[in-house]
């Protein structure tokens, strides 16, 4: 599938890995409709075509999102691809994590990826196109100490991945997986200076993955159209 004035949205694309995806997707020359659960700053908006859309909401919140895709579907007729990347981590070993934080990272990261997908997915079956690639992690398919709850979000994904690719092959419609290592970020750079020297001396390439190498990941997906239910990984070999 060529980029060109195909409808992208992709969730949680203010910031990170999301918004690298957006720029690069936008670049291609793709209509990119932002997702953010308050309106994106100006400066990202800047970033975009005066006309960008924004789709608002909680992912983890089924009634509000699935009724502002709805809308978001009659207002642009059709969503081409969706990037499923909006996530959140709450980490803790497992004997001290509170069971409100493992909930929230799996209603989130899991269970609001499928509110997302759903409609999403009706509609790429009925105009017999689409892709969907969802974010999962390295950590999802190996596990990680610290990471029960965001772990199993992430392994959750690739099921989900497999099974929409399979539900989804008959009707033209793709569904694959990344799964990042360490990519320089919000979400790592908060970590302390200790721990990311940890991380980075468990990598064989020897420094973390820029958001751009992720967002080079989703475009290859798009464009080859003869990947379905995979999960590519993108570590700079952290997880040999
Ligand atoms: N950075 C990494 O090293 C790494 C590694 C593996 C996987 N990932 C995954 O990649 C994705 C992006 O990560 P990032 O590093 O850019 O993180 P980030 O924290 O910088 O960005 C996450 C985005 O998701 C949005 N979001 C979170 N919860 C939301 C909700 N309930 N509703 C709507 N939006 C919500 C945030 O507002 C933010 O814009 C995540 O799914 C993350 O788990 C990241």
């Amino acid at each position: 599938m060529d980029l060109t004035d195909k409808i992208v949205l992709v969730t949680g694309s203010t910031r990170g890995i999301g918004l690298a995806i957006a720029k690069r997707f936008s670049a291609q020359g793709a209509k990119v409709i932002l997702h953010g659960r308050s309106e994106p700053s100006q400066d990202v908006m800047d970033q975009f075509p005066a006309d960008t859309k924004v789709l608002l909401g909680d992912i983890a919140d089924a009634e509000t999102i699935q009724a502002n895709i709805a809308d978001l579907i009659e207002e642009v007729g059709q969503i081409d691809v969706l990037v499923n990347n909006a996530g959140i981590v709450k980490d803790t070993l497992s004997i001290r994590m509170s069971a409100d934080d493992f909930a929230k990272v799996v209603n989130t990261n899991l269970t609001g990826t499928f509110n997302v997908t759903q409609p999403i997915f009706k509609h790429m079956l009925k105009k017999r196109t689409g892709v969907i690639i969802n974010m999962s992690s390295v950590v999802g398919l190996h596990g990680n100490v610290g990471q029960a709850n965001y772990s199993a979000s992430k392994a959750g994904l690739i099921g989900l991945t497999k099974t929409l690719a399979k539900e989804g092959a008959k009707r033209g419609v793709r569904v694959n997986a990344i799964a990042p290592g360490m990519i320089a970020s919000d979400m790592t750079l908060s970590l302390s200076e200790k721990v990311q020297e940890s991380i980075l001396a468990a990598i064989p390439l020897n420094r973390l993955g820029d958001v751009d190498e992720i967002a080079q990941t989703a475009q290859f997906l798009v464009e080859n159209n003869y990947i379905t239910g995979e999960t590519i990984t993108v570590d700079g070999g952290l997880a040999l």
